[in-house]
């Protein structure tokens, strides 16, 4: 299988905005767990239609900066037109690789998207070197055992064990995380 066959489907982007994933995983309120700061770089990895970027943008305000990193142009194009505020900046890169400097970046998030790219190990090596000292990386994606049956094949995604494994093999610290779901793991690291 090759990792293209992992990648959602851009046809189907209007799903990922509906009032039922709103109400589901409640991004806003997720996303303030975390502390993102006003006025700070935010790369969102696999940003799709901006389900995540919007409320990431109102977070870091007109002085931040959010990089919506999509490979899809499709994607790229429904984000756009939803009119994203200027702090959001879209960016086509196919990840492993992150088109931005060494030590730009002081948060990144990436929802659902690890399991749709390899290497993993790989993108651990990119997510490092984009990071300033003192960033964070904060990841969600399925459980292999969730207890509802949409979202991808279980096959394709990631134990959240081998995910910390990984994590920690590239030189990254996991910092402790309280929020708990029946069908997707948050994580949250550092470099060391
Ligand atoms: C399941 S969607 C999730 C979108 C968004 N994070 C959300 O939760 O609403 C995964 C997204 O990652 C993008 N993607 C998949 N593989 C990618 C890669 N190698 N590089 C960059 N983006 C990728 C897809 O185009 C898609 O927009």
């Amino acid at each position: 299988m090759s990792r293209h066959d992992r990648r959602f489907d851009p046809n189907h982007h209007a799903a990922l905005n509906s009032a039922e994933r709103a109400a589901r995983w409640q991004p806003m309120r997720l996303l303030q767990r975390l502390d993102i700061r006003p006025g700070q770089t935010v790369l969102e990895l696999g940003c799709g239609p901006g389900f995540w970027t919007f409320p990431l943008a109102d977070i870091v305000g007109p002085h931040g900066v959010v990089w919506a990193l999509d490979v899809s142009r499709e994607m790229l194009d429904a984000l756009a037109q939803r009119h994203p505020p200027g702090q959001v900046r879209p960016l086509r890169s196919e990840l492993p690789r992150i088109d931005l400097p060494d030590s730009s970046v002081d948060w990144i998030w990436g929802a659902f998207i690890i399991h749709e790219v390899e290497p993993l190990a790989g993108l651990i090596g990119e997510m490092r070197r984009v990071l300033r000292p003192g960033g964070r990386i904060s990841l969600l994606d399925w459980r292999p055992d969730a207890v509802h049956d949409d979202g991808p094949p279980r096959r394709h995604r990631l134990d959240p064990e081998n995910v910390r494994r990984a994590l920690r093999e590239g030189g990254l610290q996991l910092l402790p995380v309280t929020w708990e779901h029946e069908d997707a793991y948050l994580m949250r690291a550092a470099p060391t």
